[in-house]
């Protein structure tokens, strides 16, 4: 399928105006700096005929309401969480000689988009013939600053080519225009009442600010904005606030005009001065120039330590370089914000973080920008307290039980099955634990915080399973969801067993670490949550005794009961029933021997010594042939595994189509949000699936293969203080030190020292 993008290393570009693709170009056109997101609205506001999804959010911020059950029961989720669509403040409405301008109307020439990812700034320029007969040259720039989290830049250049005109701009601050979601899509908020309280509001001479406050969540949000360039006037309106300028232009004569956006926002009554320190830092904003040279140079920074090249495939390159500058821009980085499943691209999941950030995200940045992987566990740790809640509200009686989905630690799971019964939520956050402190030996980071998660959602398992004299007194866990959605409450899910074990090691193994290296914070620990060194006795018999569903004809089933379900063979579900989940009901589905994602196969990734290559290929085979892939997760973890298995071209195929996902908006859904995940997933798919990188007791391990479609490819990953390039080619690999001390690594089966 032929993109709508040209394929460039460093850009997307969009060139002339398509009605049609706008809402999911509003995603990929999409700027955020892991505070705030923008979706990439037209500057003038929406152009007629064509549906828009206006969309200003700020990371962690939302609002909560109720969650209203027709039959509700004990434990369910109280409350639903959803990110603020807040005040919108990157508009600018243009009208000259009265016209005002609407790509859907006015006679708009060369309309061009470009997102540049090295730079960070969505660039826009057309032509646009007035109505009066002059010729405008429009330029936009905007930029979300990298810098200063709280804020994003607009500047505008208009050159009066032909004739004359008398323009206007209008700069408004007010609330968003919310979308309505879509009901009946589970993926899409829809049915609350989302709107946003109005607290103060300020227009004097070229500044506005305004004031909104959630109604159920104790958040105050503030907005300034502040005008450079064109003398203007500011009032109050009905709704919020405008600033408006006149000025005439003849031919030959420009316009430069800047408008800086400040957010900030604060809960129940932190940050007491929050109003005055936003107009404040508003008023402080550096010119547009300055902004984009600190932003390159934060860009610069993250693509050196990414170090990405493929050789031969362009589009791809394009795809992958996307996928990574939208995790970057997602990612919250102050350790309270996190990383929702669409970023702050879009509403769909309503903001909330769920599994995809430690399962897929986390690797990302642990090998390329691990201080951004901390944040993200520190916000983990921050949320450690509701897990407690939570687990004693499910009747554990020790441990900590994490939401399946949430922004600020609350279960916002309305549908348990598919929801809280994701207890594999723990073993996922206590795996990146885990590899997080493998990859960067960060002890305070681990006497701090790490070894106190490890802990908790160890103890949680603990509670949760038991050793079962059926099962010959091998420890089971129970009524449990893996991460495959379409078999929900199964006994002894192979993903979930996994990671629980691994939670089990790791954690006691923590609390040694800490007891031969910080004694102070080992003593510290021991007594602030009661750790007992029987229980790492108890973690450790539980580990080694994990019950495990034997293989039947070779075929391991992902639970207890999997391979006793009914066929469905993929091949009888027509293309439009899918997504499954939008076309059956849950119960048809459970019944079915029928995946969204496979366990099997994301085990077989990540605990990959467990099994042998044949047995991999085996199941590989038998586990393709019943996943739907109606999850965006589901490809990259399968093209991983055919990669290991011999079968590259199938993990090319697979590769390839989870790449540009959002690009080419292969889901239909890309106007949502960009799926993180995924995005994510394909960095994992070069890195662990071509480039063969597993890392394990301190040794680097890499099997690169180069599929016969490419020339070449290379990334860099950072391991232990040291950054390595990885470049590989028809010919084979070639690994070099860039920085840090010698190390040694491994390549196929050979030792190599890099010095
Ligand atoms: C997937 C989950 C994922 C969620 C958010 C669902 O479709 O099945 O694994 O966590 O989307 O991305």
């Amino acid at each position: 399928m032929a993109s709508k993008f040209p394929y460039e290393a460093w850009q997307i570009t969009e060139n002339g105006f398509s009605p049609r693709d706008l809402r999911e170009n509003e995603s990929v056109f999409a700027l955020g700096n892991g505070f705030i997101g923008l979706r990439g609205n037209l500057e003038e506001g929406t152009a007629s005929g064509a549906e828009t999804i206006q969309g200003s959010f700020l990371n962690g911020v939302f609002d909560s309401e109720p969650i209203v059950y027709g039959e509700k029961a004990y434990g369910y989720a109280k409350n639903h969480e959803t990110i603020c669509n807040v005040m919108d403040a990157k508009g600018l409405a243009l009208t000259a000689d009265g016209e005002r301008l609407d790509l859907g109307v006015s006679d708009v020439r060369e309309h061009r988009r470009v997102l540049d990812m090295r730079k960070g700034a969505l660039c826009r320029s057309f032509f646009w013939r007035t109505k009066s007969g002059a010729l405008l040259e429009v330029r936009f720039a905007r930029l979300v600053s990298l810098a200063h989290m709280e804020l994003a830049a607009l500047s505008l250049e208009l050159t009066c080519l032909e004739g004359a005109c008398a323009l206007r701009l209008e700069s408004a601050l007010a609330p968003a225009v919310i979308a309505e979601g879509d009901p009946n899509d589970p993926r899409n908020a829809a049915g609350k009442d989302r709107s946003l309280t109005r607290g103060r509001v300020l227009a004097e001479g070229s500044l506005l600010a305004m004031e909104q406050k959630t109604k159920n969540s104790g958040f105050a949000i503030c907005c300034a904005l502040e005008h450079r360039g064109i003398p203007g006037s500011a009032r109050a309106t009905e709704n919020g606030a405008l600033w408006e300028a006149q000025q005439s232009l003849r031919a030959g004569e420009s316009l430069h005009f800047e408008k800086s956006i400040c957010y900030a926002a604060a809960r129940h009554g932190e940050g007491p001065a929050l109003w005055e320190d936003t107009i404040d830092a508003c008023r402080r904003v550096p010119a547009f120039d300055t902004l984009l040279e600190e932003q390159q140079a934060a860009l610069d920074a993250f693509w050196d330590g990414v170090g990405l090249e493929i050789r031969g495939d362009d589009a791809l390159l394009q795809g992958l370089r996307f996928n990574l500058f939208h995790l970057f821009q997602s990612a919250g980085r102050d350790g309270r914000r996190n990383i929702a499943a669409k970023g702050l691209t879009g509403e769909g999941y309503e903001g909330h973080t769920f599994w995809d950030t430690e399962a897929y995200i986390l690797p990302v940045f642990l090998h390329t920008d691990p201080a951004l992987a901390r944040k993200l566990l520190e916000y983990r740790y921050a949320i450690l307290p509701n897990a407690r809640a939570r687990a004693r509200e499910l009747g554990h009686e020790k441990g900590a039980l994490y939401a399946w989905r949430t922004i600020d630690g609350e279960e916002c799971s309305a549908y348990f099955p598919a929801g809280t019964a994701q207890y594999h939520i723990n073993g996922d956050i206590a795996h990146a634990v885990s590899e997080y402190y493998e990859v960067t030996q960060d002890l305070d980071f681990l006497a701090s915080c790490g070894a106190e998660i490890l802990v908790e959602t160890a103890r949680l398992y603990c509670d949760l399973g038991f050793f079962s004299a059926a099962k010959g007194g091998r420890f089971v866990l129970n009524c449990v969801t893996g991460p495959d959605e379409y078999n929900v409450m199964v006994n002894n899910n192979v993903y979930t067993n996994c990671v629980a074990e691994e939670n089990f090691r790791r954690a006691g193994e923590a609390m040694a670490i800490l007891r031969e290296k910080r004694p102070e914070d080992y003593a510290r620990l021991c007594r602030d949550i009661a750790f007992d060194p029987c229980e790492a006795e108890a973690w450790l018999e539980a580990a080694e005794k994990m019950y495990y569903p034997a293989p039947q004809d070779g075929i391991y089933p992902q639970d207890d009961d999997f391979l006793s379900r009914k066929p469905w063979p993929l091949d009888t579900i027509p293309p439009e029933k899918h997504p499954l989940l939008m076309h059956y009901h849950g119960l048809t589905i459970y019944r079915h021997m029928v995946c969204k994602q496979a366990d099997l196969i994301l085990a077989m990734t990540q605990y990959g010594e467990r099994w042998t290559l044949e047995e991999k290929r085996r199941n590989f085979a038998f586990y393709d042939s019943v996943t739907t892939h109606d999850s965006s997760l589901s490809m990259a973890v399968f093209s991983i595994l055919a990669i290991e298995i011999g079968e590259v071209q199938t993990g090319y195929d697979y590769f390839m189509s989870s790449a540009r996902l959002d690009l080419d908006d292969m889901h239909r859904n890309t106007k949502d949000g960009l799926h993180m995940a995924n995005m994510a997933g394909t960095w994992t798919g070069l890195v662990r699936g071509f480039g063969g990188m597993r890392v394990k007791d301190g040794l680097l391990r890499f099997a690169p293969v180069c599929p016969p479609q490419w020339e070449g490819y290379s990334f860099c990953v950072g391991y232990r203080g040291r950054t390595i390039r990885v470049t590989v080619d028809r010919d084979g690999a070639r690994y070099s030190l860039l920085h840090g001390e010698p190390i040694t690594i491994q390549s196929f089966d050979e030792v190599v020292r890099l010095a």
